[in-house]
């Protein structure tokens, strides 16, 4: 038995996630975790809400609440929305818990120490009127390229130009229109990143294996231009964690915070001092995954994310473990994503853009979404959200095969011999070719669980419904039933076995499918199979079931219309 730790890229706080978002670290992270512990591993599975930064402000001012009171709302929203995915979190924590606080501070205090934070001063826009420096995306002016009026700092929307914020042409405050700003002198502390390039390198070698998306990701900001640049890792924004050196005060930093992707990070790991203290246990119980003069060098840590959240993973974050000089756990393998894209376009946060996690829920079960996500997860390159391409995926795979079989054959037991599973007969040549080719499949299915090769993984699930379905068609038990009633009770024992199997290996995949499957045929018998003709013996004769409802409801042409037209404009 082995022990991994898993952590999925911390969705941002400002609003409900799309399904983009979910599939390309959430839920094959999920997946992931509910297949290795279903391997009987020991598995800490961390996520959290990334609650700091100027999209967290941006957000709360939108929805009119003090941004703290905003943030604990919408990471209850986050947390219910999870759940009714069946993300199987340990814990799902706050980056801006006390946890989080206490650690970034001590990382930058161990970072100063180690000569590798560097203070600088810069210039930045200062608005008198609202007492406060303005971040790039809270100035507002004219394009100077395109003429827009509505330009933020850091970007034009209209033209898409890269801008700073002294590029616009009558430059405004977007948070109270004041006009009278100024470019006035501040301290920023930057973390030496350069002077680790050489660490970062050599760890980065002595990882094999790796997807190509992400090292490829992380040699081209290692090696491009100058390197690896330094980065300013504080901001003048009054929602965040206090700018400390540790314990102490860090002179001339008052009244600053952390920038968002320096705390975030870190909150991997104080997420697992969360998961402690909310299970009643003491600070080894989290050290012993995260530090590895605590035992954390058995564990095998697994990051998932998408591919623009790897550069922070690959070099910042590792940059400001190794610096610390302390013995954190590293990533030992980052699987990274691609981008789902929405009928034609791009998910989009800010302009509401495709199908959101509550709106998924509302029309259909998670199982549904998580299967067409996971079988179409963006990992060779992009993939595209189509109501037709879910609809078919929904109606055949899961309908037409897992769903048919199912009923087919518990109505058929239920019919001729009742809520029992039947006993009498004998397996034959065409259950021995089953069970081969279910035994090869099973090994292919793990040896592409094991790898996260999450669309593989799908598609030989499917092929091994589909052999099911194959099977039962050609054993053809109502006929048999006519002549040797023997027979056929030994190809719907099999049958009902391979109902169990199934909800065994689909488990991770659908995990509810999985427990209504279970619930049915009164079983909480949930181990893994090794041997496929053992696993197929498990409810033995006068084991009793009960018909399910049923699971899994075909999307007729009229929802999918009406699905597409309702997220056609945006949800406002
Ligand atoms: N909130 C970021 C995003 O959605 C991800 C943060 S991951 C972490 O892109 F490393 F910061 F935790
Ligand atoms: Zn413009």
């Amino acid at each position: 038995m082995a022990r991994i730790l898993i952590t999925s890229a911390l969705p941002y706080i400002n609003g409900v996630k799309h399904l983009g978002n979910l599939v390309g670290s959430m839920l094959p992270a999920d997946l992931f975790a509910r297949y290795m512990r279903a391997r009987g591993h020991e598995v800490l599975f961390l996520c959290a809400t990334d609650e700091h930064g100027t999209p967290a402000e941006l957000a709360a001012a939108k929805a009119g609440l003090p941004v703290a009171d905003y943030c604990a709302w919408m990471h209850g929203v986050q947390k219910r929305l999870g759940d009714g995915f069946g993300l199987s979190f340990d814990h799902f924590g706050r980056s801006s818990s006390p946890q989080n606080h206490r650690l970034t501070q001590h990382f930058a205090g161990r970072l100063a120490e180690a000569g590798l934070i560097e203070e600088r001063s810069e210039r930045q826009v200062y608005s008198p009127t609202d007492g406060r420096f303005l971040p790039d995306r809270y100035v507002e002016g004219t394009c100077p390229n395109c003429g827009y009026a509505h330009a933020r700092g850091d970007q034009c929307e209209n033209c898409t130009k890269q801008l700073d914020p002294t590029d616009l042409i009558d430059p405004r405050s977007a948070i109270s229109g004041a006009t009278d700003l100024e470019m006035r002198e501040t301290k920023h502390l930057y973390l030496r990143q350069s002077a680790m390039q050489e660490r970062l390198d050599a760890w980065l070698d002595g990882q094999t294996g790796w997807p190509v998306l992400t090292t490829s990701i992380a040699r081209k900001w290692l090696h491009d231009g100058d390197g690896l640049r330094d980065r300013g890792i504080t901001r003048d924004l009054d929602w965040g964690i206090p700018v400390r050196k540790g314990d102490a005060d860090w002179p001339g930093m008052e009244g600053k915070v952390f920038y968002v992707w320096f705390d975030a990070p870190i909150e991997y790991i104080a997420c697992g001092a969360e998961w402690a203290e909310a299970q009643g246990l003491d600070a080894d119980a989290w050290q012993r995954w995260w530090r590895t003069d605590q035992g954390a060098g058995d564990v095998r840590y697994v990051q998932f994310m998408g591919k623009d959240n790897v550069p922070f993973h690959t070099l910042s974050f590792p940059a400001t473990l190794m610096g610390s000089g302390e013995p954190w756990k590293l990533v030992d393998y980052i699987k990274s994503f691609n981008y789902l894209t929405y009928d034609g376009g791009q998910f989009s946060t800010s302009q509401g853009r495709g199908v959101f996690m509550d709106d998924a829920l509302e029309i259909l079960p998670a199982d549904a979404w998580r299967w067409w996500l996971l079988s179409h997860a963006p990992e060779t390159g992009d993939s595209e959200f189509t109501w037709e391409g879910f609809q078919t995926a929904v109606n055949k795979d899961l309908a037409d095969v897992l769903g048919n079989f199912v009923s087919r054959v518990t109505k058929f037991c239920r019919t001729r011999f009742g809520e029992a599973v039947p006993g009498g007969g004998e397996w034959g040549p065409q259950e021995d070719a089953l069970i081969a080719e279910l035994q090869a499949r099973l090994a292919a299915y793990a040896a592409h669980m094991d790898a996260i090769e999450v669309r593989k993984s799908a598609a030989e699930l499917r092929a091994i419904w589909v052999a099911g379905n194959e099977y039962l068609q050609a054993a053809a038990p109502w006929a048999a039933f006519k002549e040797d009633p023997d027979r056929a009770a030994a190809i719907i024992r099999l049958s009902l076995n391979l109902i169990r199997l199934y909800a065994v290996l689909s488990a991770p995949f659908i995990p509810h499918t999985a427990d209504a499957l279970c619930a049915a045929l009164q079983t909480d018998d949930r181990a893994w199979p090794d041997d496929v003709k053992t696993a197929l013996t498990a409810l033995p004769p006068g084991h009793g079931f009960s018909v399910p409802g049923n699971l899994f409801d075909k999307i007729t042409d009229a929802q999918r219309i009406e699905w597409h037209d309702r997220f056609a404009g945006g949800r406002g």
